[in-house]
């Protein structure tokens, strides 16, 4: 049996990509999606046109579920209407929002078919996107990458927002980058993990190189949180970033620099990074990533029974990083 959320959006492991503006595209999505996650396009600066173009080379290239991640504040309300039409025309599977009210979109997104997440960063903003109709819940911690919607830290935000919200599903979010995170956040209650970061550095992200040389290189007390200038979203909003090395013009911009942007302007970004950063090594394809993340053994394609079983109290296969606990998702304690 899996678990709810993992029925809904027919998927093989607890591990959903984060949706990620400028970085996180077609060929990312369907990576992590043909391995047996949910992947997720980064669509908050996209027109409605170009919507539409992302989710069809995305169904190019698998045949397996996906979703669309939308930010109403980012494009404003006209352009959020378009976007948010592009996609009830489309359905993809999921579509999953951020930053903002959802009030009246949830029930849209529902009509068209679509399993609909809202990733918040309070108990009050879980506890109003429940009332509107999630399917799921994202509880976003204050040690998240990109923007960041709350001042609490994943432990203590998980198990609130899943009593708050119980017997919804619980997406946990924030600095989770290898294995034993996703395993401590199943052991939390959490139905999965919500990955931005990790996915930033593999083959597949449209970041930078040097963005990602830069994800590689830094360790877990690089980022630091702050509220300035990031384009495309309300000024003042609050991000995580690791800053520059050096003294930039850029440095008081947070994004994630994009292949094809100039090279003094990726090495000049505050650079979207959760503080899980330190656990990052190398510049994998998706599909190593999300293996590691679900505790597949290098060299097997079996998918282990703790993280494809719910309720079960299964031995996960060896783990190369060596805890070699087992892994175990209990029933979420809070919705019994
Ligand atoms: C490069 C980057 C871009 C992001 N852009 C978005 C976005 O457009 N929409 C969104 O809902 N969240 C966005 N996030 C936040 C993620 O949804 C998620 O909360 C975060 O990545 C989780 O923390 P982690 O990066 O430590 O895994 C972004 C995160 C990163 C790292």
């Amino acid at each position: 049996m899996t678990s709810t959320i993992e029925s809904l959006c027919d998927i093989q492991v607890p591990v959903y990509q984060a949706g990620m503006g400028g970085v996180g595209g077609p060929k990312l999505a369907a990576a992590v999606s043909n391995a047996g996650g949910l992947g997720h396009l980064g669509c908050i600066r996209r027109g409605a046109a170009q919507i539409r173009d992302w989710i069809r080379q995305t169904r190019d290239l698998t045949d397996r579920p996906f979703g669309v991640n939308l930010v109403p504040k980012g494009p404003g309300p006209d352009g959020f209407e378009a976007q948010l039409s592009a996609v009830l025309e489309e359905r993809p599977k999921v579509l999953s929002l951020f930053w903002g009210d959802f009030g009246t979109v949830i029930p849209r997104a529902k009509a068209a078919g679509i399993v609909t997440m809202a990733q918040i960063g309070s108990v009050a903003e879980a506890e109003r996107a429940a009332a509107a109709g999630a399917d799921a819940i994202i509880a976003q911690g204050f040690e998240a990458g990109g923007h960041v919607g709350g001042t609490v830290g994943l432990m203590a935000l998980l198990p609130a927002v899943l009593r708050a919200v119980a017997p919804l599903p619980v997406l946990a979010a924030g600095g989770i980058a290898d294995r034993d995170g996703v395993a401590a956040a199943l052991h939390l209650g959490a139905a999965g993990a919500w990955v931005g970061t990790r996915f930033v550095a593999t083959a597949e992200s449209l970041a930078h190189d040097i963005y990602k040389r830069r994800l590689v290189a830094a360790g877990a007390d690089d980022t630091v949180h702050g509220h300035g200038y990031s384009y495309g979203w309300p000024l003042g909003s609050a991000y995580r970033v690791i800053p520059p090395r050096r003294r930039s013009p850029y440095r008081f911009i947070a994004g994630g620099a994009r292949r094809g942007d100039r090279d003094a302007y990726a090495e000049g970004l505050s650079l979207y990074a959760g503080q899980g950063v330190g656990l990052i090594d190398d510049v994998p394809p998706a599909a190593r990533v999300l293996a590691d993340l679900a505790g597949i053994d290098p060299g097997t394609d079996r998918y282990p029974d703790a993280l494809v079983v719910g309720g079960g109290d299964v031995q996960a296969q060896g783990d190369q990083r060596g805890s070699g606990q087992p892994l175990h998702r209990p029933a979420n304690p809070r919705s019994a």
